[in-house]
């Protein structure tokens, strides 16, 4: 997702080090790439809680990453909270994390959701949709991903680039259940659909439906929550003029995507860094945690009320491993590249 970088935390940063450097604090210093209204609450009943108080450096995830990279074992942070499958794996890769054994953790966040090795832990997840102008395509006509590559939504089909994570984690999931070949050709058929080059984001893909420029388009669900629950009366327009399918990838279910957060490899303070892992993990955390992006917890015993998420309607979700996702992902960039899904 967007992040703008905080100019003032930024400024911080760049002038000094960030958080004064002492194992003996009863801090957690804190990567997120996310800044809601709920997260306020959310840090603050962990403080409460535990008395670790949170600092924060707050930036774009491929900021963070790369953040991260180049303070290598002089960095002071101790977890970092990021989105999509591939990234997660992609740091777990360039040995950004340690690994965490929590038995809390193993109980609470469901083995689909989390590393096998325990790198990586999901928060809360999002689907990966169809969304469709009404009146000229039905729900029935995209209820797989396949139909986005029929030749019958030729010149109909608006998307941002194959190259972003959420369209390489899709493509990932077409690879682990359908193989490379399969994928690359929906990837092509896809790139014969389109309505226009590439460009944007999710929300520009529901504005172009909505204007007419195309018919369908790919969207995480959290975008379209946000209209939903906008009273901007432009915006009020856009949900009015569309609406979501749920496609099936392959007989499996709906793709979906999440959130999450690691230790990271030199953390300072690592105790407080697995306790608050453990605590995101937490019934009320998760509530602030999903709900701050009108997302889904990953927790099966946390509810959230989220009347636009509702409004949705329910799915059958895809229940692919998480980190199969992460696997696929370098194949995946080189499926939408021989396919031309700039
Ligand atoms: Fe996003």
């Amino acid at each position: 997702m967007t992040s703008p970088f905080r100019p003032l935390l930024a400024a911080i940063a760049l002038a000094c080090a960030p958080f004064p450097a002492s194992a003996q604090d009863n801090v957690l210093n804190l990567y997120p790439a996310r800044h809601y209204q709920t997260d306020e609450a959310l840090y603050a009943d962990f403080t409460k809680a535990t008395g670790i108080r949170i600092n924060r450096i707050e930036a774009s995830d491929d900021q963070l990453l790369e953040r991260l990279k180049s303070e290598g074992a002089n960095s002071p942070a101790d977890v970092l909270l990021i989105v999509d499958a591939a990234r997660l794996a992609q740091a777990k890769e360039l040995g950004l994390f340690q690994p965490v054994r929590s038995k809390l953790l193993d109980e609470r966040v469901p083995a689909q959701f989390r590393d096998p090795d325990g790198a990586w832990f999901a928060y809360s997840t999002r689907a990966r949709v169809i969304v469709y102008a009404k009146g000229v395509v039905s729900p029935a006509d995209v209820a797989t991903y396949g139909a986005l590559a029929d030749p019958k939504l030729k010149g109909k089909v608006c998307t941002r680039s194959g190259s972003h994570p959420y369209n390489l984690s899709l493509v990932a999931a077409t690879i682990a259940h359908e193989g490379e070949a399969k994928a690359e050709a929906w990837a092509k058929g896809v790139v014969a659909n389109l309505a226009r080059k590439p460009q944007g984001g999710d929300t520009d893909q529901i504005k172009a439906v909505a204007a007419g420029e195309c018919a369908v388009a790919i969207t995480n669900t959290y975008y379209y929550a946000r209209l939903l629950r906008s009273q901007k009366p432009d915006e009020r327009e856009l949900v009015a003029k569309t609406g979501v399918a749920w496609p099936s990838l392959a007989g499996h279910g709906t793709h979906l995507n999440v959130s999450g957060g690691a230790v990271l490899k030199y953390a300072p303070h690592r105790e407080n860094a697995v306790r608050f892992l453990e605590y995101l993990a937490s019934d009320s955390a998760q509530r602030y945690f999903a709900d701050g992006n009108n997302e889904w917890p990953v927790v099966r015993t946390a509810k959230v009320s989220n009347p636009a998420l509702d409004a949705m309607g329910a799915f059958a979700a895809d229940p692919l491993p998480i980190a199969a996702l992460g696997r696929h992902a370098a194949t995946a960039q080189k499926v939408v590249d021989r396919a031309g899904w700039r």
